[in-house]
């Protein structure tokens, strides 16, 4: 039997930081064992946001497939690939933009919520409206059944299955598949603040960052305020912010030590914040090796490989869509 197809993307607008790691790329990594997975860098879709300045984004395209490697994304397991470098996205988006009522798109909430938060560009734009027919296009092209998104992209995939029975309806034709959004859990990856993690916050550890910042950057986390000394009790759970990557990083065995000796008041939280350190350095060591190994590997080889995979699926699609739509075609 044939695998069930997912498909996800990731917009290079930045170094990947913990955030991206716990909340995306390990449910991508545990997906790529189980099923027939694309995953692509949605340049077109930095695009939207970032067309005054686009300079970054190559940059961050090859950053982002180098990191994704550099975790165990596999290009023997997984198709991965460039958005631009597959022009079926674009086609397929504009025989969408026929049909896509305005509307659909305007009550979009995420739509609604970035025109909102984004205060320094101007979002008013027809490619931005758009966005969410362009990612239906990213996903019905390769038919994809299942698309592992975080809650924000929700809207956008209730979207992709209006637009799928749209098409189906106006053309007759049980054509397109309803993909369904994959929701895992996801850990809640604060930032050195207490915030979500995220670039434009500035309370990020990113992947790439050299382990004495990283260091730093664990130290500078805020723990319980209610416990100035070492010799106050804590409540790691309720009031430590360090104790949502404690979590993660320590098994239950050394976390239930921590939990007790912190309400114990025998661990400070230097110490316990540099056997934090000490853990995510060990892990990220891991993805520095890899990364090393990568760079003499010839990379851009894998990427065309990715490439080529999905360019034949999309090819395919665009031409059954052609001959669905103009019924005849003259060429
Ligand atoms: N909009 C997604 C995000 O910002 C990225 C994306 C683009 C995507 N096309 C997609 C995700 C298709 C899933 C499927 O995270
Ligand atoms: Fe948080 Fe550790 Fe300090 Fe307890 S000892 S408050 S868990 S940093």
């Amino acid at each position: 039997m044939r695998k069930t197809r997912i498909l996800s993307g990731m917009r290079p607008t930045g170094p990947l930081h913990l955030g991206h790691l716990h909340g995306v790329l390990k449910t991508w990594l545990e997906l790529q064992e189980k099923y027939e997975c694309f995953y692509f860098i949605a340049d077109w879709h930095a695009l939207t946001t970032e067309y005054e300045n686009p300079e970054n984004i190559s940059e961050f395209s090859k950053e982002l497939f180098l990191e994704w490697l550099s975790v165990g994304l596999s290009p023997e397991k997984s198709t991965l690939f460039l958005q631009s470098a597959i022009k079926e996205h674009a086609e397929l988006h504009l025989i969408f933009s026929m049909f896509v009522p305005v509307s659909w798109l305007e009550r979009n909430p995420s739509y609604k919520e970035m025109l909102q938060n984004i205060q320094n560009r101007d979002l008013n734009t027809y490619g931005f409206l758009g966005y969410p027919v362009l990612q239906a296009s990213d996903i019905l092209i390769y038919k994809a059944k299942k698309v592992p998104v975080g809650l924000d992209q929700v809207p956008h995939l209730e979207l992709t299955r209006e637009i799928a029975r749209r098409f189906n309806y106006l053309y007759k034709i049980d054509y397109f598949p309803e993909p369904e959004p994959i929701l895992s859990e996801v850990p809640k990856i604060p930032g050195m603040d207490g915030r979500k993690m995220s670039k434009s916050y500035g309370n990020a550890i990113f992947l790439n960052d050299p382990p004495d910042i990283v260091r730093k950057k664990i130290m500078s986390y805020v723990t319980d305020t209610q416990r100035p000394r070492k010799s106050d009790p804590g409540d790691p759970e309720n009031r430590c912010i360090a104790f949502n990557l404690i979590k993660i990083y320590f098994n239950s065995e050394e976390r239930e030590e921590i939990v007790k000796d912190c309400k114990n008041a025998v661990l400070g939280c230097v110490e316990c914040k540099k056997g934090l350190a000490d853990k995510i350095i060990f892990e990220l060591e891991k993805i520095w090796d890899r990364r090393k190994e990568i760079e003499k590997e010839d990379w851009r080889e894998m990427l065309y490989k990715g490439i080529e995979t999905a360019r034949e699926i999309a090819k395919q699609t665009i031409e059954e869509v052609n001959t669905i739509v103009f019924r005849k075609r003259i060429i």
